[in-house]
This record gives structure tokens, C-alpha cells and sequence, in this order.
């Protein structure tokens, strides 16, 4: 990069078919965490909704129900849930996301992912303030012009979060085809009174998570962040 270019998106370091879209797309979308002010048009959101619905489900349930909020609405739903995350009380999930104890080499993936984050950001450890402000941000969608949330009927089992993923991914892996990046977001699902409250959700429906979507600003160091992935022989066994 010189002077006058401006940053663009880290490249992963794998081999890039670009003449296969979807390959381009999938190695392209990584999780970013600040976006322009640049609008998203409503029609492209819609678009990519009404694709991602053709995501695979158990017996065709399609289990996913989604919020999208922008303008006024984002900004008193990002409020609500920011100034719970800065008040006294005390705000847990109510769907265990992760292990009650990390093992490796799982401990050791987590870890390094962090560290990796704070370390582009300058923040060292026990800078406890910057952390929660950093995390912080999460709850206002990054400065995306695009949340959403992910709700889910509660009697639904766990077959159903997985069919979840796999719609949830397809919106990451569409939105690369209109220009646009993403960021999943469980830090969400912790609040989930509060965004039932900004919702008007009944007690029946569960906060999966949340996702950011627009245009990246490549500026901020946090977006250069290129997290690592096992080798193949890392978690492939072929048995012939
Ligand atoms: C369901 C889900 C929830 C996530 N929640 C958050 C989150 O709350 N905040 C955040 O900054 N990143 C979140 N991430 C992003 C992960 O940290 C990221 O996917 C991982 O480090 C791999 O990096 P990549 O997405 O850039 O490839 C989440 C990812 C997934 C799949």
C-alpha cells in the first residue's frame, strides 16, 4: 500500500480460484468490524434474504426468523442493548454458545484469535476498560448501516440451529457477491431480555445472534485481521 491507495481487503494466504465465484466468495468472507456509513439498498437486503432461504433444513422447516434493523430503529435498538452492557446488572446468555471448560486445542484456537484482535488494536492484557469498550462495539453493529437478528421458535431442537448455520452463512457468502461484508455476532445473545423488550418478542422465541452488514472500511486496523485455519490433515481422516 502507498499513500495514495487507499487499504483494501487482506488477502487469506491459499491459492484463490477468482474465476470460481463461489470459491472467491467463501475464502473472501471473513468477519469484519467496521463498516462505512455507506446505505445498503433495501432491495439488496431483500435479496439476499429471499437466496439465503434456499439454505438446506431438516424436512423443509426453515427454522430462521429475522429482524433487520436500520436508521432510527438500529440506533434505539443499538442504545437499549449498549446501555445494558454498561449498567449494573448482570446479563447472561440463556443458550450455552461455548464449552463450560475449554480444552485444547480449542483454548488454544480462542486464544489466539483474541490476542491476534487486541494485538492489532494495541490492547495489551489487563487493559480491561479498552477491552469491554472494544466489545462494546458489537452492539453498534460496528457502524454498519444493516443489523439483524436471528430469532428462533424455543420448542425447536437443536437439528434446527444447524440448519441455522447454514442460512446464516449463506447471507455472508451472498453478501460478498453484492460487494458487502459481514460480521456473526453472539455477543447479542446475552441480552436477550432487552432485545425481546426492543423486538416486542414473546417469551417462546430465543435470540440466536446478530449479524452487521454493509460496505468495509479497510482503514481501521481491526479489518486487517486474517484469523489461520487448521491444515487439512489437521481435521481430515480419508479412509479408502
Ligand atoms: C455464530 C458466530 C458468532 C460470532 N460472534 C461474534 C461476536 O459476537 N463478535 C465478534 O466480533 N465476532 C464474532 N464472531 C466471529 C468469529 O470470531 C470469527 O468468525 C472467527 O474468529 C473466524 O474469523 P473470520 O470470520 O474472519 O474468518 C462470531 C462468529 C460466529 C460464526
Amino acid at each position: 500500500m502507498n499513500a495514495s491507495s487507499p487499504p483494501t481487503a487482506p488477502r487469506i494466504p491459499l491459492p484463490i480460484d477468482t474465476a470460481n465465484p463461489v470459491e472467491e466468495a467463501v475464502s473472501q468472507r471473513r468477519s469484519v468490524r467496521a463498516f462505512l456509513d455507506t446505505p445498503v439498498p433495501r432491495e439488496t437486503v431483500e435479496r439476499i434474504l429471499t437466496m439465503a432461504a434456499r439454505a438446506p433444513s431438516g424436512t423443509n422447516m426453515q427454522p430462521w426468523k429475522v429482524h433487520v434493523l436500520t436508521g432510527n430503529a438500529k440506533d434505539r435498538f443499538s442504545e437499549a442493548v449498549l446501555a445494558a452492557f454498561d449498567g449494573p446488572e448482570k446479563h447472561t446468555n440463556e443458550w450455552a454458545y461455548y464449552p463450560k471448560e475449554f480444552r485444547e486445542p480449542y483454548l488454544s484456537r480462542r486464544r489466539k484469535v483474541g490476542w491476534d484482535l487486541y494485538g492489532l488494536l494495541g490492547i495489551a492484557r489487563g487493559e480491561n476498560e479498552r477491552m469491554h469498550t472494544q466489545h462494546g462495539r458489537n452492539f453498534k453493529f460496528f457502524d454498519a448501516p444493516v443489523g439483524m437478528m436471528f430469532t428462533i421458535d424455543r420448542h425447536l431442537e437443536i437439528g434446527s440451529w444447524l440448519d441455522y448455520g447454514m442460512f446464516i452463512q449463506n447471507i455472508m457468502v451472498l453478501a460478498r457477491s453484492h460487494g458487502l461484508d459481514t460480521c456473526p455476532q453472539a455477543a447479542f445473545a446475552g441480552f436477550h431480555k432487552v432485545i425481546r423488550a426492543q423486538l416486542g418478542l414473546d417469551e417462546e422465541t430465543v435470540i440466536v445472534c446478530g449479524l452487521s452488514l454493509g460496505y468495509a472500511d479497510w482503514s481501521p486496523v481491526e479489518n486487517q485481521l486474517i484469523t489461520e485455519r487448521v491444515p487439512l490433515d489437521g481435521f481430515v481422516s480419508f479412509h479408502d
